[in-house]
């Protein structure tokens, strides 16, 4: 009787974060800010840079910033990896995410994409290492409602969201990540990962998330979890585990009000098929998602 319960709700939150957490085919993204011609030496150089990144940022820990030629045949890239992928799923993602930007941008100077599990991978004929680019940015909402009280759930939220925000941009120059949980009432858990490209300094990266987190909060406020994703820095928060944690990079919480929780339910969705479906690109188009123009 307990497991038939326990399938049949489990499909059916199942599905429905499927079908809510259907977002956005927005990447890749070309600027129009030049092109290069076939055969021309910016163009091999692109295609040499970008060649190197799946392998380079893979080895280098997940995050790889890069340049080859001189002149006006200078290319600058940056690649960066979700800070809890595996090498090889690292290797993998930018490999993908360099195949598509390539195919949809074949002769750009400049191009910007991101997979949704996520890998990012941003090239130019300028240098943007350690600027902050909040544009173009995508975000969108998980369709669920917050159930619990909204003026509680806010608080836990916030407290949350700002430990998350804070350890990350205290990260390195290699890692700038954190993940954490926190307690909503007895039965429900808030997870929240953030991220920066680790060559941006603190306070750039503190201001890229806390930018993100209020676009969530006004675009989405009462939704149960939400992406924002801009070329420097990745937002999400969930009512279910969608990372893999790891004590380096967990993000401690002052202690909730209420200690005698008993632990939460086991019942969660598995995160790759919602992971999955955002990596896919397989994105409906919602009411709050916003997405804002390129430069
Ligand atoms: C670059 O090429 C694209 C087509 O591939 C074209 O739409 C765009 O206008 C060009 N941009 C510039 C700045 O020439
Ligand atoms: C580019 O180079 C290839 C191989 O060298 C050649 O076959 C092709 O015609 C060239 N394309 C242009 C537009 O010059
Ligand atoms: C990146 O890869 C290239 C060639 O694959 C290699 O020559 C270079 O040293 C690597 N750079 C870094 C920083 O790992
Ligand atoms: C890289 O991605 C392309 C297209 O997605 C795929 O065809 C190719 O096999 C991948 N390469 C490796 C080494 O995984
Ligand atoms: C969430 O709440 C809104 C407005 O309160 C309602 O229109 C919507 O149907 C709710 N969504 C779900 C999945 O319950
Ligand atoms: C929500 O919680 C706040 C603070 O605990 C309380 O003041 C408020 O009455 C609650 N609202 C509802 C609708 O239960
Ligand atoms: C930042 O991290 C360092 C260790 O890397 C730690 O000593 C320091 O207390 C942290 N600062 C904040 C504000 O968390
Ligand atoms: C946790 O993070 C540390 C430091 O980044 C790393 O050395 C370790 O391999 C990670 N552990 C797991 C299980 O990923």
């Amino acid at each position: 009787m307990w497991v038939k319960l326990q399938a049949v709700s489990l499909s059916s939150i199942l599905s429905h974060l499927i079908i809510s957490i259907s977002l956005v085919g927005v990447a890749p993204r070309c600027y129009d800010t030049g092109n290069f011609t076939t055969n021309s030496t910016y163009g091999r150089n692109r295609d040499l840079l970008l060649d190197s990144l799946p392998r380079n940022a893979s080895a280098n820990g997940g995050f790889i910033t890069a340049t080859i030629g001189q002149g006006s045949d200078k290319v600058y890239a940056l690649a960066m990896c979700k800070g809890d992928s595996t090498p090889e799923k690292c290797f993998s993602l930018v490999n993908d995410t360099i195949h598509e930007l390539m195919d949809t941008c074949p002769n750009q100077k400049e191009a910007y994409s991101w997979t949704g599990d996520f890998s990012v991978v941003h090239y130019a004929d300028h240098s943007f290492f350690g600027t902050l680019e909040l544009e173009p940015s995508v975000a969108v909402y998980n369709t669920g409602n917050v159930t619990s009280n909204l003026t509680e759930f806010d608080t836990v939220w916030e407290s949350l969201i700002n430990s998350v925000v804070r350890k990350a941009s205290n990260g390195s120059s290699s890692l700038k990540y954190a993940t954490g949980e926190a307690e909503l009432g007895a039965f429900q858990r808030i997870y929240s990962l953030v991220q920066c490209t680790p060559d941006l300094s603190e306070q750039r990266c503190d201001s890229c998330l806390r930018q993100s987190a209020s676009r969530y909060e006004s675009c989405c406020h009462g939704k149960q979890g939400g992406v924002v994703q801009r070329p420097n820095c990745y937002f999400r928060w969930e009512m279910y585990p969608f990372y893999t944690a790891n004590a380096s990079t967990t993000a401690s919480l002052s202690p909730p009000p209420s200690p005698s929780s008993p632990p939460p339910p086991a019942a969660s969705p598995p995160p790759n098929s919602v992971d999955s479906e955002i990596r896919k690109g397989k994105y409906r188009s919602a009411r709050c998602m916003l997405i804002s123009g390129i430069k």
